[in-house]
């Protein structure tokens, strides 16, 4: 079973009496890790206040699709995107079958179509509105979107009815959300992730270095591990809390890591080097603090080992996937490296728009094999690195092109 640890939900309330236990379902979501905003429908405020969810959520309750403040705070599209998930809970028969039209006439619905990762429901009505063909065709719609359908479950309805369309329990609803998570991708697998910045000293007080974050990285350790990995984390100096189950070596050079590295993937069997590493190191460290003298400063540098590249050429080798980060020409130079680095896959990014970049939420790629170069589109690094690792894991068990999803465009 996943985690709900560093995952953000957004939880959409619609109407129905199940939503008094929404409130609950918002703390357990809580206590399993997860950051909740909620969204509410303007019938299900007539069962439950937005101050509820709003005091149990630590922010404000999202309602209209048009308000202004709201959309000035977090606009509905940022709102799509900042979710790892939508879950609806309570879901009933009218927002069931207004998303299986695929409208957009409210808040909720428009987050839903907005939305490029996991959408769930949890519908929750009269048993007879569930037996109804209409509601049956529009949750098997559902179904055939990828929507998860939790439930319902059955049993003695607030309407003093019997029969299925009581919404599933909460517990039961947050472990199904946590178990979205869980792939099995890489079940059994060991897999070898660098992340963050090397620095490189000059002396006992500077060092070389550079803007990664970490989240990049970060994101696919936590990624591999929700799809059952093994997942060890080589990071240099960050500020991220390592995510839960990953073990993580905590390097600060170049040659650290490499070292770090060459330990760990003698049985690993996947390689993913998202650090940014420094081509360069001083060549002499200074052991005192270098004093200010004259107007210029040289430092002599050598290059550092390439570490990716050390890898990709052992004899007994993991699938190795090297990151490429440009300023210009994209594609021409992440397909150099793919092929002088030895690489199986190179992810590259563009890091020249500080949007997608070093330390930013969000990136956009490109993936590029020796088979086909695709283009997911841009996307918080949390999902990304979800679909990075479905990428590469399927492209591990098929040893060629992943099939992609329509959805993604494919280059020639
Ligand atoms: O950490 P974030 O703030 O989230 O930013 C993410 C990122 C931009 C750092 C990440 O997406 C990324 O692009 N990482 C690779 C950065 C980099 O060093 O790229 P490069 O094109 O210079 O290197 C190509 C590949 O060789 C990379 O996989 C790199 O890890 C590897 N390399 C480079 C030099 C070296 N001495 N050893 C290496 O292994």
């Amino acid at each position: 079973m996943g985690t709900l640890a560093n995952k953000r939900v957004v939880l959409g309330v619609t109407g129905g009496i199940a939503a008094y236990k929404s409130a609950d379902l918002l703390r357990r979501l809580q206590t399993a890790g997860a950051e909740v905003r909620v969204v509410m429908t303007a019938a299900a405020t007539e069962f439950v206040t937005p101050l509820t969810f709003q005091a149990l959520s630590g922010h404000p309750v999202h309602l209209d699709l048009l308000d202004p403040a709201a959309e000035a705070a977090m606009g509905h599209i940022a709102l799509a995107r900042w979710a790892d998930v939508i879950l609806v809970a309570p879901a009933s028969a009218d927002f069931i079958a207004r998303l299986a039209q695929g409208e957009g006439g409210d808040l909720l619905t428009t987050l839903c179509l907005a939305s490029i990762g996991p959408v769930a429901v949890a519908p929750a009505m009269n048993q007879a509105m569930w037996a109804k063909p209409a509601t049956s065709a529009n949750v098997r719609t559902l179904g055939e979107r990828g929507i998860r359908v939790f439930g319902p479950a059955a049993g003695y309805q607030a309407c003093g009815d019997t029969g299925a369309g009581r919404m599933e329990e909460p517990e039961v609803l947050t472990l199904g959300v946590a178990e979205l998570f869980a792939t099995g991708a890489l079940e059994g697998r060991k897999v070898v992730i660098t992340a963050g910045p090397t620095r490189e000293a000059i002396d006992p007080v500077r060092y070389l270095s550079n803007h990664s974050s970490g989240k990049m990285g970060y994101a696919l350790a936590e990624a591999a591990r929700e799809a059952g990995a093994d997942t060890v984390l080589i990071s240099g100096p960050v500020a991220l809390p390592v995510p839960a189950r990953v073990r993580c070596v905590k390097v600060t050079s170049a040659a650290e890591m490499l070292a770090a590295s060459l330990a760990e993937v003698a049985d690993a069997d996947l390689f993913i080097a998202a650090a940014a590493v420094a081509d360069y190191r001083p060549r002499t460290v200074a052991s005192q603090k270098i004093k200010k003298s004259g107007d210029t400063l040289s430092l002599e540098l050598e290059p550092n080992p390439d570490i990716v590249a050390t890898v990709a050429a052992l004899a007994e080798r993991p699938f190795v996937v090297g990151f490429a980060a440009e300023t210009e020409n994209l594609l021409d130079n992440a397909r150099s490296k793919l092929l002088l680095k030895g690489l199986d896959l190179v992810i590259a990014n563009d890091v020249s728009d500080t949007e997608i970049g070093f330390g930013s939420d969000d990136n956009q790629v490109l993936l590029i094999s020796a088979f086909e170069t695709l283009r997911p589109p841009r996307m918080n690094k949390a999902p990304l690195a979800r679909l990075l690792i479905d990428h590469i894991a399927t492209l591990m068990r098929t040893g060629g092109t992943a099939n992609p999803a329509p959805e993604r465009e494919v280059l020639v």
